[in-house]
């Protein structure tokens, strides 16, 4: 298995840990109504959402997806969706944040429309996942050959700038392990 296979799969999972922190920090908030510092983690959360995730997994996909299409006999549905869910999702963090950042700026937000969108919005990154890892990576290990992902490889070095600097990732796994930590431990 390629390692940028397995990075992609390691990738989900950093993603699933980030959408069950912001559920978890969203029911605090519902409990405990609008707390500055779980607030505050709702607003990091989001960031590491909208970098990670958004800036950084899925344009590697989108790359890797269009080497698939590229093999021609391959069943483009599933891979055509996963590529379109991209860009919705792109818009859907943008429309999430936004609304989280008149939150933390003390705008009127309807309660019940606010936790429907994130649910809506967890749920959406959820099923995009769920959905690349039982109908597309299926097709990755099936049609790519070890000379593809070297092209794939060669392919990611040839771009202009890395989306996230290494330094940012440490970051952002430090924020991950911040936020899963009990809530005691997380504000100290
Ligand atoms: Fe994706
Ligand atoms: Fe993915």
């Amino acid at each position: 298995m390629d390692s940028i296979y397995v990075q992609l799969l390691q990738d989900h999972l950093n993603i699933q840990r980030a959408l069950d922190n912001f559920e978890r920090l969203l029911e605090e908030m519902h409990c405990a109504g609008r707390d500055a510092s779980t607030l505050e983690l709702i607003m990091e959360t989001l960031d590491y959402i909208a970098v990670y995730p958004d800036q950084w997994h899925h344009p590697i996909e989108d790359l890797i997806f269009s080497h698939l299409l590229g093999k021609g006999d391959v069943e483009a549905e599933p891979v055509n969706r996963a590529l379109g869910d991209h860009r919705q999702l792109l818009a859907d963090t943008r429309r999430i944040t936004e609304l989280f950042y008149a939150i933390a700026n003390d705008c009127a937000v309807e309660r019940d429309q606010l936790y429907s969108a994130a649910k809506e919005y967890i749920d959406a990154q959820r099923q995009h996942i769920e959905r690349e890892n039982t109908e597309v990576f299926p097709l990755l290990e099936q049609h790519l050959a070890s000379t593809d992902w070297e092209q794939i490889r060669t392919q990611l070095l040839e771009r202009p700038a890395p989306a996230i600097a290494p330094e940012l990732r440490a970051h952002y796994d430090a924020l991950q392990q911040r936020v899963s930590l009990p809530r005691s431990s997380a504000i100290a």
